[in-house]
Parts: structure tokens; C-alpha cells; sequence
């Protein structure tokens, strides 16, 4: 692998960092490592955020921002913080002003809707607290509900009044609104930290949110963050938006002044397209217009759904296109040996991120987009979506440009690759090439399999390099001493590790299943089979879990592929992948050993047949957003377990939207196909087998929130 490729190297950083750790460990020079390992943390966070796909629940950068937060006492928001809809391109606005005059009982023939459209500020949600004119605390917006106590550090921001100009309204008044660290002060750190050799951070957005989340405020002081406010909460007998803008500002707080109250739709569409470039030469990021129904009684009426308010909406701007220079495709190894090209391009600023590489996917993709190296590309970035070459530019070739052609072997192993035919991917067959070897490992004890709580990578890549753990059973034989001579880890960590270890022994067959890694078997796909187990195998008298755990993985190793495809949600391509799996030999003896090291799955009930009567049978349901507790993931496993399936995308067939924080597109789409939208309550009352009452869109205005 090449070591200027920057996503290959994600991959190689481990490696790195596993090298660093060794030297820590031989040399015994505690500054010098701890300096680099800093070092490797940065890059990969930056790496992170220009390339979401390689971020991973348990990355180092997942984890380390843990202890910071935890220092922060917790804040609940009187009223929540809530998200916004999205609207892109002109018709959605339309749509968006046609549901907003439906909600209000205005036909085609009533008035124009008032709307203060204002700059969509990329940067950091916070809550500001006054008691009387005092500035009193600073919360981050956390999940909406609970947010983290910043005000140490927001008092350091210097925009922010620590005393209001006036008496407020009220004894007690919340304000809201945006820090961000504006364009020249993240250059300057860039630049500061690029004389000192260090680093440099990727975007103003995450530098801003890491900034407000220094532990030390003196560290918040030296990065001239800025604010703007955008919201007063509660109405205090003001009439409109407007008003309440025009009492911040009074009170000492920063109003963008690019705020707009217009008449009509066709008022907002031309502020978002007069801002289509304009923005571009603001001292801060922005990445949409924020349009809201300019009375505060018309928001009243209108009131939330699925925790967004229906008189705001969020424009975003189109994708930003830039041109660069594809220098060079390299070779990324994924968890199961998919060689991925990686397009390695002159670094350019987009969105307001520093992109340095783009993913291509496969080589189809490469030939149909006939990219070559050498080639003028137009990349776009659209929100956080990965960076995507959209086309080369052909006008601009010397001649000098060359074809690029998949490797013939792994570039880590060097096993000969293999495309099979009807497929795109290439991928490395070899199961022990490294490259495969900790990724696997990862997910098999990752949250969709064993879920190991505190087992992340820093820790395997170090438990792979002292040979410690070379296959998924080795990780059940780690006991307090093994662990505790690992960097970073102390006693009491290491015990923690140890009993979650242990637990992790009894774990339901999808998970087991599904930690194995086998190709094209995902969640989903475990879930039917270990229902398949579950219906196949009923529990004999006096059977214990781990007797029946024996039994139901002598059926997956005897199962063919065609009495596979007999499971209820599996085809002939999953089927043949599994029986392959199965049948192999490396893969027996992995099992063998598991279930020697006492991995047990829960044996049905007797008589029982999983899932089979659940409370969602037959229902569809689609889970979007951020919820309040469970992960994307927990959601869609609790569907599962209940009977439900689970699906991506939102069609007339689905019976639900769960829709979270940030909920998006796929919020939109329900709406329009009238798709009952719940929020969690809402699916915890469907699991526990209650209906839900009614579902957040139907939800009467006075059910919801007050509008603030
Ligand atoms: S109003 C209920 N106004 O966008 C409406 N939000 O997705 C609350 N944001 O979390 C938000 N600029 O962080 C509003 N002028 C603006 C904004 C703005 C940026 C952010 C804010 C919020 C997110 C909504």
C-alpha cells in the first residue's frame, strides 16, 4: 500500500499506530510516543470527516472525546432543541410553503405567508441562559433533550453578552443560537499549527465543536470563536420573528445581519438564490438558508412533527463542484477482502472541508466515469456526504493521462484477487490477510456481534501485534493480567474488560451469526437464520443453552445451499455465500473453538418459534435520524426481534417512520406518501404491543411542544 494514499491509509494507521504502541512499549520512552500517538489521533479524525465510511463506532476518535464529555455536567433543556425538515432545490420550497398554508387554512386565493429567511450557520447549537441581565449558563444542544454545561468555556467568546444591554423580558430568558469559529480564525490555526509542524485540522465545523468541548477554556479563549443568535425562546408577548430579533439585538447579542422577513415563497427562493454564491465570501461557514414562518401565532398553530417544527424548513445549497487533480487511484482492503479504489487528489477546499481523496467505489465505476490518472476532475461534496468525483475533464488532457487497471493481487497480502463473475467488486480471498484479519476481528466483537463494551480498536490492534489474539476465540481467553500489560490500560480497566468479556460469552445466535462475518449476511440476514435454528431446532428436555448452541452449529455446517434458500429471507446468492462459509474448513474449526471457549447462544423456548408471532409480523418499518436512546441500529434490531422488518428506504409499503433528531429525507417522503411518523415512544409502544396513539403526525399542535 501506498503511504500517500490517505483513506488506505486508515488501514495503514493501524498499522502505524500498532508500531507506535510497540516502540512505547520496547523503548520505553514515554514523551516521544505519546506525542505521536496524538499525532496518528488527529489524522484520523481528520481523515474521518472527509471520509465518513471510514468511521467506525469504535474508533479511537469515538471514544477519547468520552471522558472530556463526561466532565461536563449535564443541562435539560426546558424546552427541547429541536431539528429542522429539509427543503432542496425550489419545488421543495414550494412544498414546503404548500403544507405551511395547509396547516394554516389559507386556499390558493388567501395572503402570502410572512417568512424571515436567514443564513443557515454552520457551526455548533447552543442554549444561553440569563438570570436578569447575568449571563448565567451555556449548554451545547446534546441530543435535544440534554445537552452538556459549556459556559466556562462560552464565556470565553467574547461576541456572547456576559451582561445585556437592557433588562430582559422575564426574570429568567433563554436565547439561542450558533457559535462557529469564523473562516480567518481557522486559517490562522491552521497556520499556526502548520509552523509548529503539527497537523492540521479539516474544517471550521468540527474545530468549532471540539472547541467548545475543551476541557481547558483558556484553549476556547485562543480560537476567536464567534456567535450568532437566531432565536429567542418563548413568545414574552412579542408579536413576531422579527421582533424578537430586533430585542436581541438590543439586549447585546450578535444578529446576523443578513436576516430577511419576505413576503411569499417566490421572496424566499430569491434570498436563497442571491446566497447561492454570496455566501461564499462571508468570514463564516454556511450551509443552507433557515426560512421561518415569520408570525408567532401562525407558528403556534402549526406546531411540530417528529420533533422538527412546521413553520421552519432548512434549504440546502446544492452540492459544491470544484475541480482537481486525480494524482493517483489506490487500493483500500476492507473487513471482508473487498479491494476498494481510492482516488487520491490534489487537496481543495470544499464545503468548507479540505478534501484530499474521494472513494470510486469499483472499477466499473472507474471505466464508466472513464477516469484516468493525471486527469482535471470535478469533485462535489453535498452536506456530509462523502466526496464523490462527479466527472474528468476531458478538454483538459495532455495526453500525459494513463489508464488505470485494478492490481491482479492484494496489495497487502498479495493473494492473487479475485472478480467473480457478476460482480463488481474484486476482493481478496485470503482470510488471514492482515488487512481482513482486525477488521474482522472488530466486527465480531463490535456492537452488531458479541458487543463488547470497551474492546475498540486501540486495543485489538495491540492484542493482534502481541499475538495475543489471532482468531475470534483467542478474545475469550483474555484474562485481567493479558489485558492489564496493554498501554492504556490500567487495573481497573482492564477488570472492566474482563467481566464484559465474560458476559459477552451468552449472546443470541443472530449476533454470534452475524459476527462471523460471512458475506452478504447481514443483520437482517442472521435474524432469519437464527430464527430458521429456532423454528428447526426445538429445545429437547433438560437441553441446556450450550448443548443446543452445539446442535444448531452442526445444522449451519451441514446446511446446503439450496436447503438454505428454503429460509424465509434468503435468496440463492446469500444462500450459496453461507453454505460456502460454512462448508469451508478454516471456518470449522473457528467454530469449533468458540464454542470450546464456551461461546453459548440462548436456546428457544421450548416450542417457541422466534419472532414468529412478534408484535411487528409483517410490518415495515424504517428508522431515520437521531434518537433519544437507542442507536440506528438498536432500533432496527428491536424491529427485528419483535417480527418486524426492517427496511432502508421509505416506500408505500412501510407501515412506519421512526424519525429521530435530523431526520431528513426520508421524513419528507413519509410525509408525502402519508406514512405514519413515530418518534421513539411511539416505536416503544408498538414493541411492547401497545398501539401507538397517535402518531407524531397526526399529533395536534397543542400536543407538542411550544413553539419557542
Ligand atoms: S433555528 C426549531 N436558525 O441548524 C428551529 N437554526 O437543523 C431551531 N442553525 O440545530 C433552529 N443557523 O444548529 C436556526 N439561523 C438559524 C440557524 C440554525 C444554523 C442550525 C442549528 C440547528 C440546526 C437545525
Amino acid at each position: 500500500m501506498t503511504a500517500t494514499d490517505p483513506v488506505a491509509r486508515a488501514a495503514e494507521l493501524r498499522a502505524t499506530l500498532e508500531e507506535a504502541n510497540h516502540r512505547y512499549h520496547v523503548l520505553d520512552a514515554p514523551t516521544m510516543p505519546d506525542r505521536q500517538y496524538d499525532r496518528l489521533f488527529r489524522e484520523l479524525v481528520n481523515l474521518e470527516t472527509a471520509h465518513p465510511e471510514l468511521l467506525i463506532s469504535d474508533s479511537p476518535t469515538q471514544r477519547i472525546g468520552a471522558p472530556v464529555e463526561g466532565g461536563f455536567r449535564s443541562v435539560r433543556h426546558d424546552v427541547p432543541m429541536l431539528s429542522l425538515g429539509n427543503a432542496f432545490g425550489a419545488d421543495e420550497l414550494r412544498e414546503f410553503d404548500a403544507r405551511v398554508r395547509r396547516g394554516l387554512d389559507l386556499d390558493a386565493t388567501g395572503p402570502a405567508v410572512a417568512y424571515v429567511c436567514e443564513l443557515k450557520i454552520d457551526g455548533l447549537a447552543i442554549s444561553l441562559r440569563y438570570d436578569g441581565r447575568r449571563f448565567l449558563r451555556g449548554a451545547t444542544r446534546g441530543d435535544g433533550t440534554t445537552g452538556e454545561d459549556v459556559t466556562a468555556n462560552l464565556r470565553t467568546v467574547r461576541a456572547i453578552p456576559l451582561r445585556l444591554h437592557e433588562d430582559p423580558p422575564g426574570d429568567r430568558m433563554e436565547v439561542r443560537g450558533e457559535v462557529f469559529m469564523p473562516r480567518g480564525a481557522f486559517a490562522a490555526l491552521n497556520e499556526q499549527l502548520e509552523r509548529d509542524g503539527k497537523p492540521l485540522y479539516a474544517n471550521a465545523r468540527n474545530t468549532a465543536a471540539g472547541t467548545v468541548r475543551q476541557k481547558d477554556p483558556a484553549v476556547t479563549a485562543s480560537r476567536r470563536m464567534s456567535l450568532w443568535a437566531y432565536q429567542l425562546v418563548g413568545a414574552h408577548g412579542l408579536a413576531t420573528h422579527t421582533d424578537s430579533l430586533d430585542l436581541l439585538r438590543r439586549l447585546g447579542f450578535p444578529v446576523n445581519p443578513n436576516v430577511r422577513r419576505v413576503v411569499g415563497i417566490d421572496e424566499v427562493i430569491a434570498y436563497t438564490e442571491e446566497w447561492a454564491d454570496a455566501r461564499k465570501a462571508l468570514d463564516y461557514e454556511t450551509d443552507g438558508i433557515v426560512i421561518k414562518v415569520d408570525s408567532l401565532a401562525e407558528q403556534e398553530q402549526l406546531g411540530f412533527v417528529a420533533r422538527a417544527p412546521r413553520w421552519a424548513t432548512a434549504y440546502k445549497f446544492p452540492a459544491e463542484q470544484v475541480t482537481t487533480k486525480l494524482e493517483a487511484i489506490d487500493v483500500y482492503v476492507g473487513r471482508i477482502g473487498a479491494l476498494t479504489p481510492v482516488a487520491h487528489v490534489t487537496p481543495v477546499l470544499v464545503g468548507g472541508t479540505t478534501v484530499r481523496n474521494a472513494t470510486l467505489h469499483n472499477i466499473d465505476e472507474i471505466r464508466r466515469k472513464d477516469l484516468r490518472v493525471g486527469d482535471t476532475v470535478v469533485l462535489q461534496r453535498a452536506g456530509d456526504v462523502i466526496p464523490e468525483i462527479v466527472n474528468a475533464v476531458v478538454g483538459a488532457r495532455d495526453g500525459s493521462e494513463t489508464v488505470w487497471e485494478m492490481p491482479t493481487h492484494c496489495p497487502v497480502c498479495g493473494t492473487r484477487a479475485i472478480r467473480e463473475e457478476m460482480e463488481v467488486v474484486t476482493r481478496c480471498p485470503n482470510p488471514f490477510c492482515p488487512a481482513q484479519r482486525i477488521g474482522g476481528l472488530l466486527h465480531f466483537t463490535g456492537r452488531g456481534g458479541m458487543d463488547i463494551d470497551g474492546l475498540g480498536e486501540k486495543i485489538m490492534v495491540q492484542l493482534v501485534a502481541r499475538e495475543l489474539v489471532s482468531e475470534p476465540a483467542d478474545v475469550f481467553r483474555l484474562d485481567v493480567d493479558a489485558l492489564e500489560g496493554l498501554d492504556r490500560l490500567g487495573r481497573k480497566s482492564a477488570e472492566n474488560l474482563a467481566a464484559a468479556i465474560q458476559a459477552a460469552l451468552q449472546r443470541p445466535m443472530s449476533r454470534i451469526i452475524n459476527g462471523l462475518g460471512i458475506r452478504h449476511v447481514g443483520g437482517q440476514t442472521a435474524i432469519d437464520l437464527g430464527a430458521w435454528l429456532a423454528s428447526q431446532l426445538p429445545r429437547g428436555a433438560g437441553e441446556t443453552d450450550a448443548d443446543w448452541t452445539r446442535r444448531a452449529a452442526d445444522m449451519l455446517r451441514g446446511a446446503s445451499a439450496d436447503e438454505l434458500t428454503a429460509v424465509y429471507g434468503i435468496g440463492r446468492v446469500v444462500a450459496e455465500a453461507i453454505a460456502r462459509f460454512f462448508a469451508d474448513e478454516h471456518t470449522r474449526d473457528t467454530l469449533h473453538r468458540l464454542l470450546d471457549a464456551g461461546v453459548t447462544a440462548e436456546a428457544p423456548a421450548p416450542g417457541a418459534s422466534q419472532a414468529a408471532d412478534g408484535r411487528l409480523s409483517g410490518k415495515t418499518l424504517v428508522v431515520t435520524g437521531t434518537l433519544p436512546e437507542y442507536t440506528r441500529s438498536e432500533a432496527e434490531e428491536a424491529i427485528r426481534a419483535a417480527g418486524g422488518h426492517a427496511a432502508s428506504s421509505v416506500s408505500t409499503k412501510t407501515d412506519y417512520l421512526v424519525a429521530g433528531e435530523r431526520a431528513g429525507s426520508k421524513l419528507a417522503r413519509a410525509e408525502k406518501l402519508g406514512v405514519p411518523v413515530l418518534d421513539e415512544d411511539g416505536l416503544r409502544r408498538l414493541l411492547e404491543g401497545r398501539q401507538p396513539e397517535r402518531p407524531m403526525r397526526s399529533a395536534p399542535p397543542s400536543k407538542a411542544p411550544a413553539p419557542t
